[in-house]
């Protein structure tokens, strides 16, 4: 079974060119003019690129006192619907459980349910000298990279001897350390006085978690891992303070070394927006939190001038009156106190539009800038290039074919994230979808669902190298 893409233009991170494109099978099979297949679908008028792959999302998730609001079925259907056809999870180790065990949960969350391909990182709570023994195994489970948490103080916070430790572990193995990069000491007393002086609306989660608790723990974390001779990837990095640190190392030569991921979310909002009328601010309360216009201009030029290599979503999405119609609970967890709310928003069904539609189509970032951050640098940071992340005989087929003439109003009601809200309520985005393919099967075409669960595949990466 063979089908030829026709008429479109091919956008890679490095080239764009008109060409038609062959798949056998699950494959690219050839890329070129003339060829004959089974079936055709038209790109005229689109490119064709490589599926989106999103390295930060929290299917399933168990959190904040309750859990996030998509499975893997729900989440993974979304992704698609936005050009998404790849994804790494965090599986989060509950305290006393080896690693193996942590990853085979998430394993057991996504089978059957599963409809793009997935990873998994791991997220290490819990280092005992047995689980860093272990660290190096997870190389053979296909999960190369671990994520410790600088922040959530008596929740998952590590310290820094256990970072500097996972470090040195790390830099032996080829593991990727991921650092969530906020000082969790430092908020936490800040939320504690906070509480204690009444200050209890949505609006105190980022006053109590100010951007230079975040600078602070990204140029530590990175000295760290200089010492250990880590490689290092920070994740939703926010602010242009955290953005100066990533610069200066990989000025004074990390560059090959530190590596930062900045969220889509954090471009379009600020923590003015946990400030609207009633709760509703609740459904912007993430950590770390939105920050200033001025921040939102700096992670614009980092994209551009590579100080981030990645755009991801951080995914992580919950009801916002959950509690109602017998759903899991939800934001509505905090309404007596912006201590309880559930940390995390959603975007992995957005981020491609809203990255074409703010990004490429203002001109802050090229086309194949936009398929670089978006898709080429997160499989090649991540160990699944050029499996993923490429257009080129051999890849797996996952393409998209995006016409950037059409129009998607962004809104609750009609999104495929299982959520009662979207941060972009009636937000027009010029480009889209027109069809999405994983592993050559088409999951959308047209708006269309033909996607089928359990059809994804769990991504066995390789371990850390450029
Ligand atoms: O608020 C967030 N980001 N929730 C998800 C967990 C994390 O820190 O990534
Ligand atoms: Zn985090
Ligand atoms: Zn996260």
């Amino acid at each position: 079974m063979s089908t030829i893409i026709r008429g479109g233009t091919i956008v890679t991170a490095s080239d764009t060119f008109a060409a038609d494109l062959l798949i056998e099978g699950e494959q690219v099979a050839a890329i070129g003019k003339g060829l004959q297949g089974d079936t055709v679908l038209d790109a005229t008028g689109a490119y064709i690129i490589p599926g989106g792959i999103d390295v930060h999302t929290h299917l399933d998730m168990p959190f904040g006192g309750t859990c996030s609001s998509d499975d893997f079925f729900t989440g993974h259907r979304a992704a698609a619907f936005g050009g998404t056809t790849m994804h790494i999870d965090f599986s989060i180790q509950p305290k006393g459980a080896t690693l193996r065990e942590t990853i085979e949960l998430w394993h057991a969350r996504a089978r059957g349910n599963s409809v793009i391909d997935y990873g998994f990182h791991v997220a290490i709570t819990d280092l005992t000298d047995q689980v860093l023994q272990e660290m190096p195994n997870c190389i053979q489970y296909g999960v190369p990279s671990m994520k410790l948490f600088m922040a959530y103080k008596g929740v998952l916070q590590v310290d820094d001897t256990t970072l500097f430790r996972a470090m040195r572990q790390a830099a032996q193995h080829q593991l990727l350390i991921m650092v969530h990069a906020e000082n969790g000491d430092a908020i936490d007393l800040l939320t504690k006085e906070a509480v204690a002086a009444g200050n209890l609306a949505p609006k105190y989660h980022a006053l109590t978690r100010p951007p230079e608790l975040e600078a602070e723990a990204t140029a530590r974390a990175i000295r760290l891992a200089e010492v250990a001779g880590a490689p290092l990837y920070v994740v939703h990095l926010t602010n242009s303070g955290a953005l100066e640190a990533v610069r200066l190392a990989r000025a004074r030569g990390g560059a090959g070394q530190i590596f930062a991921e900045t969220c889509a979310n954090y471009f379009f909002f600020t923590w003015h927006d946990l400030d609207r009328e009633g709760f509703e601010g609740a459904k912007w309360v993430c950590s770390p939190p939105f920050r200033e216009q001025a921040d939102q201009e700096a992670l614009w030029q980092g994209v551009a001038d590579n100080s981030l290599q990645v755009v991801s979503t951080d995914h992580c999405p919950f009801w916002f009156e959950g509690g109602r119609d017998g759903r899991i609970a939800g934001k509505e967890l905090g309404r007596a106190s912006f201590a309880q709310i559930p940390n995390g928003c959603p975007g992995i069904e957005e981020r491609m539009m809203l990255l074409f539609t703010h990004g490429v189509r203002t001109g802050k970032i090229t086309l194949n800038r936009w398929v670089e951050l978006t898709s080429t640098n997160p499989a090649k940071l991540f160990g699944c290039y050029p499996r993923k992340g490429v257009i080129a005989p051999g890849a797996d087929a996952d393409l998209v074919i995006w016409d950037p003439t059409l129009r998607r109003k962004l809104s609750a009601a009609t999104q495929y994230q299982n959520l009662d809200y979207t941060l972009y309520e009636g937000w027009e985005m010029v480009g889209a979808p027109r069809s999405v393919l994983s592993r050559g099967r088409l999951l959308v075409h047209d708006g269309q669902w033909h996607g089928e669960a359990g059809s994804g595949q769990f991504v066995h990466r390789r371990p850390f190298s450029l």
